[in-house]
C-alpha cells in the first residue's frame, strides 16, 4: 500500500510516520509514503496558495492551480500501470465528507495505492473537489484546523489491516467494531493491583470459560457505553444465551 499525501505540512506527515509502528511498516516494506508540498507547486510569484472567498466572508480559500498541479505531479509518478488502468483514489479530508469508521479502513485497505489531500483555512475552492476527487471523508464531527491530522488518522488505520504491519493479523479479528462489538477489557500483570483482583477465570486456564467471559464483556461494554452500535438480532445464539444467565 503507497500513500501519497498532498499538504502545505508535510513535516507534520514525516513526524509522525517516522516513530513507532508506522515507520516499522514503512521499513518492511508493508507500506509506503510520499508528501507532496502544494505550496511547490504554485505558480504566483511568492508561492502563494490561498486567497480570499467570492462572495465575501470569514477565512481564505485554497487555491485550485496549485493543488491540480500538484496532483498532476503525483499522477506523473505513478508506476505505468497505475497511470495507466487504475489511478488511485483521490480523497479529500473535510468535516463535510463522510464519518470515517472501520469498515471504511478496511475496504481502503485494499487498494494498492491511494492519493490524500489535506486541506487548511476555510477548505479548497470547490472546482479542485469536482475536478480531481473521489470521496470526501471527515473523521467526526468536529472541526480542526488542518487535514494532516485527519489524514494520519486514515493512514494508521488502514495501514493496521494491511498485511504484516501488525505481525498479529489475529488481533485485528478480536479488536473493537471487528463484530459490531467493543472489545473485552484486558488485564496483565500484577494478579492484584491496589487491592483490585484480575478476574479469576483468566487465570483459569480454561479456554472455553475465558473465551464465553469476554464475549459476555463485550456485549456488556457495547450496551453500555455504544448503545447506538448494538444489535441485539445481530448476536449468535449461544451469544444470546450467555446473556441470558
Ligand atoms: N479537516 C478539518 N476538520 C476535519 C475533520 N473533522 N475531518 C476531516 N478533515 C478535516
Amino acid at each position: 500500500m503507497k500513500f501519497h499525501i498532498m499538504t502545505l505540512f508535510p513535516q507534520i506527515i514525516e513526524a509522525y510516520m517516522s516513530e513507532s509502528i508506522m515507520k516499522k511498516a514503512e521499513e518492511k516494506g508493508n507500506i509506503e509514503y510520499k508528501t507532496w508540498n502544494i505550496r511547490d507547486y504554485s505558480e504566483s510569484k511568492h508561492k502563494k496558495v490561498d486567497d480570499y472567498p467570492y462572495g465575501g466572508g470569514a477565512g481564505m480559500v485554497m487555491t485550485p492551480q496549485p493543488i491540480v498541479s500538484c496532483y498532476n505531479a503525483v499522477v506523473d509518478d505513478l508506476d505505468a500501470s497505475l497511470k495507466q488502468e487504475k489511478k488511485p483514489k483521490v480523497i479529500y479530508l473535510t468535516p463535510k465528507g463522510k464519518v470515517f469508521n472501520n469498515d471504511m479502513a478496511t475496504a481502503l485497505a485494499k487498494e494498492e495505492s491511494l492519493i490524500l489531500l489535506c486541506g487548511h483555512y476555510e477548505g479548497v475552492d470547490q472546482r479542485v473537489i469536482d475536478l480531481i476527487v473521489d470521496e470526501e471523508i471527515s473523521i467526526g464531527d468536529y472541526v480542526l484546523t488542518g487535514g494532516e491530522l485527519p489524514a494520519l488518522i486514515l493512514i494508521d488505520s488502514i495501514s493496521r489491516h494491511v498485511k504484516g504491519v501488525l505481525g498479529h493479523e489475529e488481533s485485528l479479528e478480536e479488536e473493537s467494531f471487528t463484530n459490531g462489538l467493543l472489545e473485552y477489557p484486558h488485564y496483565t500483570r500484577p494478579e492484584v493491583f491496589m487491592e483490585k483482583e484480575v478476574p479469576k477465570v483468566l487465570l483459569s486456564g480454561h479456554h472455553k470459560n475465558i473465551e464465553s467471559w469476554r464475549k459476555l464483556e463485550s456485549i456488556k461494554l457495547t450496551m453500555k457505553l455504544r448503545p447506538d452500535l448494538f444489535d441485539y438480532e445481530a448476536l449468535s445464539k449461544e451469544d444470546k444465551k450467555l446473556l441470558k444467565k
